[in-house]
């Protein structure tokens, strides 16, 4: 049996690509999966690479194909896989060889599982893989969690499999056990929140001002060559002008307007409002998923409650919608900041944020140009820690918030729902109100409840006067 220096497991789109990139930096790769002829039909397309590819018909033949200590990446869905994987491979390991999952699994199974496999001599890295298919291939962002130890072991197969940005390797070790999942999980909710802004004002231009698909194109293009430049932005141009082969409408409008997710998302807003924090644009953006794919009940309301974008349309500039989805992009990025600063705070993780924004410049779904901006706002002084009392921040906000809140108005007035973008408006304004109205709900709670509250001129917990009672 020929020797491998890599093992991995799992060859769908993400594993398939992995495998190639690993080979591509000279890795011998031992390859199995459950269905084998996955792994015949990775070996065949791999053409001068099909030479490091080491297949194995089972699992242990995957183990024996490498010399001790062993490195075995997992990329299999998330959840039980992971387990049924890890139970497969143990009684074929010894000490110190290392599973390594590249998925996007919960990070508090990424705690349990390394808690597990250290019990019985192992090591467990969880790696948070960002970038697609294509950035698997041709070098993703890589999010590290575990020992200083095994990352250190394989941190030089990591560095050269990785995205660079300007030859600095997008991968860092972030911290122990489930660091490098948390940190991916928060990246895929501003993941989730970039996508909904931008489909946002893609509706504005499209049921607003009634523009087709191939006119929305070239303003995305557009942007993507200001403050906007990311690789969402340019996603979405090329998505807008594609026609679809089979009928020459507008791709996009042959699509069915129904999102999937598989659960980062939503964890993000889980994990955020646990720790009390506020994820409202991820929230937002999380819910409208969840309201597209109750297709039946918006036809059913769309004919009973009046179809949305019915009302006059105040015309709004394409520099307002710029305008709007940078305000956005930068409090969705603080909000995700704020997220991995409790994370990092609960978890006594050391969270290194001007290094995860570096990390993010290259090979990541959100990679952007803002991210450059942002590793250099928190390698200075930051007030409260928080991105926007930044002064580069400040400014690109005083500069753009009057665009957001004309677009949010304009979509209100004409029925046209803009959740993200509202949520982050009202975050901001939210933020910036020194005095808000929670004596009010103060007030209440100590009305209705006895829970007290504190005096704006006195020290101690007080009572109101309601039920004629008296301050204590
Ligand atoms: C990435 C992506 C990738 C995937 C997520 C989100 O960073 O490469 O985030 O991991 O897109 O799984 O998927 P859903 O939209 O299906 O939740």
């Amino acid at each position: 049996m020929r020797q491998a220096n890599m093992g991995l497991i799992g060859v769908g789109t993400m594993g398939s690509a992995l495998a190639l990139n690993i080979a591509e930096q000279g890795h011998d790769v031992a390859v199995w999966n459950l269905d084998l002829a996955a792994v015949d039909g990775l070996i065949a397309s791999a053409g001068n690479l099909a030479p490091r590819l080491v297949r194995c018909d089972t699992i242990e033949a995957l183990v024996v194909a490498m010399p001790v200590p062993r490195a075995i990446i997992l990329l299999v869905p998330a959840g039980d896989p992971v387990d049924l994987n890890i139970d497969a491979l143990i009684p074929f390991l010894a000490a110190g060889d290392t599973i390594i999952d590249g998925g996007n699994s919960d990070f508090r199974d990424t705690i349990a599982r390394t808690k597990r496999l250290e019990a019985a001599g192992l090591a467990y890295l969880g790696i948070g893989v960002s970038g697609g298919s294509d950035g698997a291939r041709r070098g993703p962002s890589i999010m590290a969690g575990g020992t200083a130890a095994t990352y250190a072991s394989i941190a030089p197969v990591l560095e050269t499999i990785c995205a660079k940005y300007k030859d600095d390797p997008c991968v860092a070790h972030l911290g122990p056990d489930g660091a490098g999942h948390f940190v991916k999980t928060v990246h895929n909710g501003i993941e989730y929140a970039d996508m909904q802004m931008i489909a946002e004002v893609y509706g504005l231009m499209r049921d607003g001002s009634g523009l087709a698909a191939s006119e929305i194109a070239p303003v995305f293009r557009s942007w993507n060559r200001g403050a906007l430049e990311s690789y969402l932005i340019e996603v979405t141009a090329e998505v807008l002008a594609a026609k679809d082969p089979a009928t020459g409408e507008e791709m996009v409008d042959m699509i069915v307007d129904q999102a999937g997710q598989k659960g980062t998302g939503r964890w993000t807003v889980i994990e955020a409002i646990r720790m009390g924090q506020t994820a409202s644009i991820i929230e937002a953006a999380v819910g409208a998923r969840v309201l597209s794919s109750q297709k039946v009940t918006r036809e059913i309301a769309a004919h009973l409650l009046v179809p949305a974008g019915t009302d006059t349309m105040i015309p709004i500039s394409e520099h307002d919608l710029q305008s709007a989805l940078i305000v956005g992009r930068v409090l969705a990025y603080a909000q995700g900041f704020q997220i991995l600063n409790a994370a990092s705070d609960e978890f006594d993780w050391a969270l290194d944020f001007a290094r995860i924004a570096e990390i993010w410049r290259a090979g990541c779904i959100i990679r952007s140009a803002m991210l450059d901006d942002i590793a250099e706002a928190f390698r200075n002084e930051l007030p409260q820690g928080h991105l926007v009392l930044s002064q580069h921040f400040i400014k690109v906000l005083t500069g753009n918030i009057a665009g957001l809140r004309r677009v949010v108005s304009a979509a209100a007035l004409k029925g046209l729902p803009v959740p993200a973008l509202a949520a982050a408006l009202s975050w901001f304004d939210t933020i910036r109100q020194a005095r808000g109205t929670t004596d009010l709900t103060q007030a209440q709670r100590d009305y209705f409840g006895a829970h007290s509250f504190r005096r704006i001129d006195a020290d101690g917990s007080h009572h109101g006067p309601w039920h004629g009672a008296s301050d204590v």
